[in-house]
């Protein structure tokens, strides 16, 4: 019986995950793939480290020694850090295997590179374990970029912000003891940098923005910004508003302009990501034809981007993985503009606020509500001290009707 051999480089949450994966659920990939999948190799890094790995399976760490196998049909990646997986996957795929990577970091930087050097070796590459973990988000804009021109994608990318977040809310810890259960559930990234100052989500929001338009904004022009202003202070506050913090991520597509930003934001109970809890991800398609799609499940841990991998898994090996890419201009209509009143959420300002910004309400001490345009809030940002947080959907504010912002 013909056999697909596989190299997994990487055998740390999602290495492992997908290798337990591959023997838990051999009968189904067997049954899709009509061939037996077989791990044929693993890269690690450290040799003295016990693993659960079947003494049959060549474990190096030398990339080199799988190169030489007589034959090898996948490599699947999930491993840390940028060049050397690059450098790994394009050997790979120079030796005709399909390619299948987890890595977010690294593709968002040579995602386009691997494609191209891909399809002319006539292989595939899969990356749908890159971008919100379990939930199959790739696919379903490939799917409907068919015909459908999305123009708008909003989504809740990183799971470990998300988790954090939630859990200095509901379970009142604080930003370090969360940070530690994010780490211990496996959901954060090697150096959690990534996580909370929002390079991970922007990654991921780069890689959306190739799929869903064919291109990317200039990177030096994206928003970017974490979680790590966000104190419980602040958390609490904004709860007596019925308000949730959120890490969001949006792309708009104005004409020929692609324009992104990752940012926390605030959001109340009538904003699809409201309930978008721990360490969930969620993302929200809009497209002309079928209108918005919310998509919603967990965005990080060893099986959701395990699972994500194994689907890819079963494309690659079927060879059904297009190019396809929006890249037809299309003008948002709900995109907010310089000069168009926003609602913010806001620490650090006084009493006195200049021109053109209104206060429309304080519950709690140094924390204001405020209206005002975009450009004119540039003005308080200006000054270190203050915090400015966008509330996106609507909030409700005593005395006033319930505002949609
Ligand atoms: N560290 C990532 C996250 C893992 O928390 O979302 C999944 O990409």
């Amino acid at each position: 019986m013909s056999v697909i051999k596989i190299a997994i480089l990487g055998f740390g949450t999602v290495g492992e995950g997908v290798y337990r994966i591959i023997h838990s659920h051999a009968a189904e990939l067997k049954k899709v793939l009509g061939k037996k999948v077989e791990v044929t190799a693993i890269l690690i890094k450290d040799q003295e480290k016990k693993r659960n790995i079947s003494d049959d399976i060549l474990i190096t760490s030398d990339f080199e020694d799988i190169m030489k196998l007589d034959k090898l049909d996948v490599v699947i990646e999930a491993i840390v850090g940028k060049e050397s997986p690059f450098l790994f996957l394009k050997k790979s795929i120079e030796r005709k295997c399909h390619i299948i990577t987890a890595n977010k970091e690294m593709f968002a930087h040579h995602g386009e590179e691997l494609q191209k050097l891909a399809e002319k070796n006539n292989v595939s590459v899969g990356f749908e374990a890159t971008v919100a973990g379990g939930i199959p988000v790739i696919q379903t804009i490939r799917t409907l970029l068919k015909v459908n021109r999305v123009f708008q994608l909003q989504g809740i990318l990183n799971g470990t912000s998300n988790f954090i977040l939630t859990e200095m809310r509901e379970k009142k810890q604080s930003f370090t003891e969360a940070l530690l259960q994010a780490q211990e559930n496996g959901y954060a990234e090697a150096d959690p940098t990534n996580d909370v100052e929002g390079f991970d989500a922007f990654y991921k929001t780069m890689i959306l923005c190739r799929i869903a338009f064919g291109e990317e904004p200039n990177w030096e022009e994206v928003q970017r910004q974490g979680i790590t202003s966000i104190t419980s202070e602040l958390i609490a506050a904004a709860e007596k508003y019925g308000l949730r913090f959120k890490h969001f991520a949006q792309i708009n597509r104005d004409g020929s302009e692609i324009i992104a930003v990752v940012k926390p934001v605030l959001v109340n109970q009538n904003h699809p990501f409201y309930h978008v809890e721990g360490v969930q991800n969620a993302v929200n398609v809009c497209s002309d034809i079928v209108g918005c799609i919310t998509l919603q499940g967990p965005g990080a841990g060893m099986f959701p981007t395990s699972s994500a991998v194994i689907e890819d898994l079963v494309y690659v090996c079927q060879n059904q993985l297009s190019d396809i890419t929006n890249s037809i201009g299309f003008v948002s209509d709900d995109k907010k503009t310089q000069g168009e009143l926003e609602y913010w959420f806001v620490q650090g300002v006084g009493w006195k606020v200049p021109k053109g910004i209104t206060i429309v309400d304080q519950t709690v001490e140094g924390i204001f509500i405020l209206k005002a345009a975009k450009r004119d809030l540039e003005q308080l940002k200006n000054n270190k001290e203050v915090l400015c947080y966008p509330i996106v959907g609507e909030i409700t504010i005593n005395n006033f009707d319930s505002v949609t912002v």
